[in-house]
């Protein structure tokens, strides 16, 4: 059976905003349910698969990749890639269900797996990642927990660990509303939900509010994650650029679509670190008052400052009660903690803890009995003020670096505080093929277009994390980067062979 006639005979889209893996996973994918492609068919190798759809290598190995994790086809070592047996549930041996078969639809994000292999880095590797936004597990208070930890058998209440409310334990909630108060926002234990780190408040917030079709507007870039949470509830998503037209365009959108939420990150962005003036932020709330828009205001990173401290938060400046704010402990303290907190009307708590009961029943005890003790043990302020000043050099270490190696190929401003530096590639070629080049030196990051509501905008841009190593690590992955720069360059084609070709990042 000549199977390449199979499976080349659909066509490619490379302008598409779906990966060429996916694409080709997918009308493999299509083949092997068809039963076109049966049982134990062996698979061409990658390098011809790569051939025959004229894609990199690496494409073809990340379209095998994806085809492994949909239990589509095997690998089997030193012999080749081949059709798995469908009928007997490749993902769970012996089983006669079609598992495959039985599962919904799931959306066709063409980012979808990004955030899993952010987290999926192997530091052990001696590669360099710049590419998840994770604080540095040296800086997590282990010292401190431990402490309060080893007083566990003496102070816990055998209560605190049956079942808790759903709106999260109640202690805890009252703290961090006392908390509140430091960033001026005023609330009660009753304004306050306990969630499963920001992410879950988000999903969250799109059961409570979000039916398909509806509206959302985003900052284009901006935190993949929301993105993609918005997008799985069936969203449509309007993308709101960063600059001078960012009001009119909202006001445009106010007017024509009127959106169900706005979704921003005004302090500390996540790619772009920026930080909204407070006069931008008392015009946005002017607007959104007039609308009566909902604005979620996801804020993780606003007590991570290396200056002067940021602006009011929105959820502090607004009067019309608009304003759900959203904050977590995964960036300040761990992100295995999984505790972030929600704080909103008490209405809206109401119905997203109906909606998490559904998923949880509540947060895990143990992890906010922890986090209360900590915090009422004060000890988070002085963990800040370690971890400021942690940071603070280290992004004066890469931000240095990157003046020094990589010069007028990249430019970039240098963040107020956060995690991230945002770099614009000042050449014809895109930060996804500096990507495939960076990870042959040993170095990763996350490319622009993997933020953007459109890609490939944001194609020249890409973001670099200074928080997860010390300044060594950060100026050898700076001079890795600049080899990365110094190889494409040297090749002559300083410019993109294969146009508008996403690349997931291989990290
Ligand atoms: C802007 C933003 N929101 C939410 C999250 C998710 O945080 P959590 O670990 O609390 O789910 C992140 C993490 O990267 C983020 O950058």
């Amino acid at each position: 059976m000549d199977i390449s006639k199979i499976i080349t005979g659909v066509p490619m889209d490379p302008q598409s905003r779906q990966p060429m893996y996916l694409q080709i996973a997918w009308i493999i994918g299509e083949k092997i349910r068809g039963l076109i492609l049966t049982s134990g068919t062996k698979l061409p190798p990658e390098r011809e698969l790569a051939a025959l759809f004229r894609v990199s290598r690496t494409t073809a190995i990340n379209a095998y990749r994806y085809l492994e994790q949909q239990g589509l086809v095997v690998t089997r070592v030193g012999s080749g890639t081949y059709v798995a047996e469908l009928s007997t549930g490749t993902a769970e041996e012996g089983s006669a269900v079609p598992w495959m078969q039985l599962m919904t639809p799931f959306p066709r994000l063409p980012l979808s797996t990004v955030l899993r292999e952010l987290l999926d880095i192997d530091f052990s590797g001696g590669s360099i990642s710049l590419a998840a936004g994770m604080p540095d597990p040296d800086l997590y208070p282990v010292e401190l927990l431990q402490r309060i930890m080893s007083g566990v058998d003496n102070s816990i209440n055998p209560v605190d660990l049956g079942h808790i409310a759903t709106e999260g334990y109640g202690p805890l909630r009252r703290l961090v509303a006392r908390l509140l108060v430091d960033r001026d926002i005023e609330s009660t234990g009753e304004n306050v939900m306990i969630t499963a780190g920001s992410q879950q408040g988000l999903y969250l917030l799109s059961k409570a509010l979000l039916e398909p079709g509806d509206y959302v507007v985003v900052e284009s870039p901006t935190f993949i994650g929301a993105h993609q949470v918005f997008s799985a509830a069936g969203a449509r998503i309007l993308g709101l650029p960063t600059g001078r037209s960012y009001f009119s365009m909202l006001e445009d959108y106010l007017v024509r679509y009127r959106p169900k939420l706005l979704y921003l990150i005004p302090t500390y962005h996540n790619p772009t670190g920026r930080v909204m003036s407070e006069a931008e932020r008392r015009e946005l709330l002017r607007l959104a008052a007039r609308h009566r828009l909902v604005v979620v205001e996801d804020d993780p990173y606003s007590s991570l400052y290396y200056g002067e401290k940021p602006p009011a938060s929105l959820k502090a400046l607004d009067t019309y009660g608009g304003v759900v704010y959203l904050s977590t402990y995964s960036k300040v303290l761990f992100p295995g903690l999984r505790t972030g907190y929600v704080v909103a009307n008490p209405a809206l708590i109401n119905r997203m803890a109906l909606e998490k009961q559904f998923i949880d029943l509540h947060s895990n005890n143990l992890a906010q009995w922890l986090l209360c003790r900590f915090l009422a043990s004060g000890a988070l302020d002085e963990h800040l003020t370690l971890v400021r000043s942690e940071y603070k050099k280290r992004r004066d270490a890469l931000s240095k670096a990157l003046r020094r190696y990589c010069g007028t190929d990249l430019s970039f401003e240098l963040p107020g505080g956060g995690f991230f530096i945002w770099c614009r590639l000042n050449r014809l070629f895109s930060s996804s093929r500096l990507l495939h080049q960076a990870t042959g030196e040993g170095v990763s990051f996350v490319p622009g277009e993997a933020f953007y509501v459109h890609p490939p905008e944001g194609e020249k841009e890409l973001r670099l994390c200074f928080a997860t190593h010390a300044e060594k690590p950060l100026q050898e992955g700076t001079r890795r980067l600049a080899r990365a720069l110094a190889g494409i360059k040297r090749t002559g084609k300083d410019q993109d062979t294969i146009v508008n070709q996403p690349v997931k990042p291989l990290i």
